[in-house]
């Protein structure tokens, strides 16, 4: 399929690189391709960024039917484009499509298209310290009717923003709140797939946690409510005693590519990991036996996020004494390294864009 291309004749300002926030701005085009039962994926075009025409009853405004994904990409120090093991996410994209019944697309294509647009955007890429350019790609059922059933209807569509850190604390320790009653995913649900929905369950908990001046939530599982899952928008890593702890992946789990990356990372430092079910309670008990060195959430967005307190119930503790762990920073640095070239890449994660 050959992807055509219409350039805005109005090109944006683009924003003061020491004040983007995440995903406040969005660049100059976007990718669209469109999905039609019995033909497939078709269409493909690179446009100018700008509003969706949809009907009052495009099926995704009503039952939710739509996934999406994270990426960045970055710009090397000798000017190079750069995207971080993209393969990964168009490969859980399609696995994000499957539990939603949303029809499968060529990865190889989808990461061609995606790669065009950055390329035609390349200007967007933002070069000061910790930032990147935000790459979304989603995809949404519409069919307009009311009838719940899967759509015979699709978009595939990809938009870019440039951004800054995610929490506005950057690389300062996060507050997480473990939320008690409420939980994100279940045995036999959608947890392991970034479907929107998951997100729009999550938005109560993560209020309730914000008022009482958390940044997140730290997830437990759906069952006994006892096990640590994930937070909001990202993996998490205890260190207990030396050992780099993360709930093993079951099906309510998002698999992160920054936490597959990170136990890559630790196990070529000898660092010993463990992925296994892990108890909030063993947490505050490793806490107060002294032996709980640091904490931290990763992820696309958010990178590696120290994590410095953790609310539960009627308790409260303090990680690292208010600063990123020794690991945590170590990781923080090759991962940001590795992802902009500025240090040798030895598991070929990166992906240089040629345009
Ligand atoms: N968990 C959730 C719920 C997320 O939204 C994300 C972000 O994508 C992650 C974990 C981290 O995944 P990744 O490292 O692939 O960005
Ligand atoms: C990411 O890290 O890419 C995410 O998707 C997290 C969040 C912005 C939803």
């Amino acid at each position: 399929m050959k992807i055509s291309v219409v350039k805005t004749t109005t090109p944006k300002a683009k924003p003061d690189q020491s004040n983007l926030g995440f995903g406040q701005f969005f660049t100059d085009h976007m990718f669209i391709m469109d999905y039609t039962e019995g033909k497939g994926w078709h269409d493909p075009r690179i446009v100018p960024y700008g509003p969706l025409e949809m009907d009052p009853s495009c099926a995704v405004l009503h039952y939710g039917q739509a996934v999406f994904e994270g990426m960045k990409a970055y710009r090397s120090p000798e000017g190079k484009v750069l995207l971080f093991r993209p393969e990964q996410n168009m490969a859980r994209l399609n696995r994000s499509n499957a539990r939603m019944s949303i029809p499968q697309f060529d990865e190889e294509f989808a990461l061609k298209a995606i790669k065009e647009l950055v390329m035609v955007d390349q200007d967007w890429i933002p070069t000061a310290p910790g930032t990147a350019l935000y790459l979304r790609p989603f995809v949404i059922g519409c069919d307009n009717v009311l009838g719940v059933r899967a759509s015979y209807k699709y978009k595939f569509i990809v938009i870019l923003s440039p951004v800054g850190a995610y929490y506005k604390e950057g690389l300062n320790p996060v507050s997480i709140w473990v939320e008690p009653h409420y939980v994100r995913a279940v045995r036999g649900g959608t947890g392991y797939a970034k479907a929107a929905g998951n997100y729009a369950g999550s938005l109560l908990a993560q209020k309730n946690a914000q008022a009482q001046g958390y940044s997140q939530v730290l997830w437990l599982d759906g069952l006994e409510r006892k096990y640590v899952e994930e937070v909001g928008a990202m993996n998490v890593f205890f260190n207990i005693d030396g050992e780099l702890i993360t709930p093993d992946l079951g099906d309510s789990v998002l698999p992160g590519i920054t936490r597959k990356s990170v136990l890559q990372l630790l196990q070529s430092w000898n660092i010993p990991t463990v992925e296994r079910r892990l108890s909030v309670e063993e947490i505050f008990q490793a806490h107060a036996d002294g032996r709980l060195r640091e904490a931290f959430g990763c992820g696309t967005a958010a990178v590696i996020s120290p994590i410095g307190k953790l609310g539960w119930a009627d308790k409260s503790i303090e990680i690292g004494g208010g600063k990123i762990g020794e690991i945590s920073q170590r990781l923080y640095d090759t991962i940001t390294g590795i992802q902009t070239g500025k240090l040798d890449d030895p598991f070929g994660w990166v992906v240089e864009v040629e345009g």
